[in-house]
């Protein structure tokens, strides 16, 4: 998607372009909106008066070649209240504009948005990015008339210089999200721990520093945790490491996020049912999202110390993969009674956090997982679950979520619960039974940050959606956590001009 800003000048376009101006509730016609009323003589006003559109967020009218304005069609957008117009609004109204025309046979989008500030052109830019992903690699036959005819957005505004200026974080976030929605999104048999692990090394040129230990270092760590899932797989489990030193001091403590990269979870020996199952290849989504963040903040030199680890592995039923009754020896030394080998993601976080932890000393680690089913059956899919040992640490997160749109919800971290995944055998045991399944899933992660600041997202509700609720995000892979774990940086731990 090529992206142009260009100064407000007459509506007139071409024929193949499609027209988008936005209305505000109660129809308050955008300047863009009047201009093309004048020019094609009342055209929007009557089709205004004839119909129910009053500008309410996500409606559309569209209007097929007006007389008097050179344009295959005219769109308006409702943009909601004027008043409560904000960054997110204007995303959406990007996205929403792009939808709305994309497949349509108009190839450009001219976004006429004038009466926006230059950094809400910006961000309805943003807009149009997010909308326009697609995952269409493999797909070899597609008709011609299903796939995308907009090829370009031209967004037409007050300021286009100062909009270019605010544009470029927005877009290195795009890139960084677009990077991660793909990693989600590719099959099991093409993306593996080594050939994630890869991915994340390509980054280097963005001033990244990646390293990848396999499994020899990972058994010279002692992380018999995280090498235990791998185990049962032809693939070798890999851990990536990747450093980000932006701050003007080196050697300030980072802000470290960690992912839970199990590239295809078919259950091990407690193997899952067949129905769904390939939906587990993107239980790397906690992984992705930490590559994304990182990508992000590289991408757009954030002033900051930043570091991401993701524990990549697959869990494979074999003949050496672990069984239930096992006995794992983590890094930390604590022992694991593996009760359901499909409890997997909190086996590979174990290792993944006291690696961190020890090795980086962090201001703060957080860490994203698709960790429980229970997760969805507590919040649908509207929210990923918020569990934290500190308040401040909670409250900066959820203040990002609330500024990105990226939904989150706090739940208890209570010690009530911890005689639960209490072991005869061993120190502590990797399933909890049913009942509170991720906040026993969030205890045995919690023993592994040795009470040192930490928050865990359980993403499993939102790393994917089909069908998905918003223009921004296409059906599939949500990219989530890169832009919330951004703002996090950008708001709380990135250096401040003095
Ligand atoms: N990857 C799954 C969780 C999951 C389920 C993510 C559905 C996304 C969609 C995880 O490894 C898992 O299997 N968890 C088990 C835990 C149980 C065995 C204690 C679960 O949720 O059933
Ligand atoms: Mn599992
Ligand atoms: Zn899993």
């Amino acid at each position: 998607m090529d992206i142009e800003f260009v100064s407000s000048g007459p509506v007139q376009a071409d024929a193949a372009a499609a027209i988008a101006a936005p209305v505000f509730d109660g129809q308050v016609l955008s300047a863009a909106a009047d201009a093309i009323d004048a020019a094609t003589a009342g055209a929007i006003s009557r089709a205004l008066a004839g119909g129910r559109f009053a500008g309410a967020k996500g409606q559309i009218l569209d209007i097929p070649a007006p007389h008097g304005v050179e344009a295959a069609r005219v769109l308006l957008i409702g943009a909601g209240p004027r008043e409560s117009f904000d960054a997110l609004a204007a995303e959406t109204l990007g996205a929403a504009a792009f939808q709305a025309v994309k497949v349509s046979g108009a190839t450009s989008l001219e976004l006429k948005l004038a009466d926006l500030t230059s950094e809400q052109a910006a961000q309805a830019a943003f807009g149009v990015r997010l909308a326009a992903y697609r995952f269409d690699r493999y797909l070899t036959k597609e008709k011609p008339e299903k796939k995308p005819s907009v090829k370009e957005a031209r967004i037409a505004c007050a300021d286009p210089e100062a909009a270019v200026a605010d544009f470029a974080p927005l877009s290195a976030l795009a890139d960084a999200i677009v990077f991660a929605r793909d990693l989600v999104s590719e099959p099991a048999n093409v993306l593996y721990p080594e050939e994630f692990a890869h991915r994340v090394k390509m980054l280097e040129p963005l001033g990244l520093e990646v390293e990848i230990l396999g499994e020899a270092e990972m058994t010279e760590l002692g992380m018999g945790s995280l090498l235990g899932v791998g185990q049962g797989s032809a693939r070798e489990s890999q851990l990536a490491v990747m450093i980000w030193k932006g701050a003007a001091d080196p050697d300030v403590a980072p802000i470290a996020f960690v992912g839970k990269g199990v590239c295809f979870d078919t259950g091990g020996i407690s193997i899952k049912p067949a129905d769904g199952m390939e939906d587990m290849k993107w239980d790397m989504g906690g992984a992705a999202a930490v590559a994304g963040v990182m990508h992000a903040l590289a991408g757009r030199k954030a002033k900051v110390n930043a570091v991401g680890i993701l524990g990549l592995v697959e869990n494979m039923p074999d003949g050496n993969a672990i069984r239930p009754g096992d006995i794992l020896t983590s890094m930390s030394g604590q022992t694991i009674e593996v009760i359901n080998t499909d409890a997997e993601g909190r086996l590979v976080l174990a290792d993944a956090l006291w690696y961190c932890r020890t090795r980086f000393k962090p201001k703060a680690m957080v860490d994203l997982a698709t960790l429980t089913g229970a997760m969805i059956i507590a919040l649908g899919h509207d929210f990923a679950g918020l569990f934290s040992n500190n308040d401040t640490l909670a409250a900066d997160l959820l203040a990002a979520s609330a500024a990105e749109g990226e939904n989150l919800w706090r739940m208890p971290l209570h010690a009530g619960y911890e005689k639960q995944i209490d072991s005869m055998a061993a120190d502590v045991k990797n399933t909890g039974g049913r009942p509170a399944g991720s906040i026993t899933a969030a205890l045995f992660i919690q023993r592994f940050v040795d009470g040192s600041p930490w928050a865990h997202l359980d993403i499993a509700p939102v790393a994917w959606k089909k069908p998905s609720t918003v223009p921004t995000i296409p059906d599939g892979a949500t990219g989530y956590g890169v832009r919330l774990l951004n703002r996090l940086v950008a708001d709380v731990y990135e250096d401040k001009p003095a």
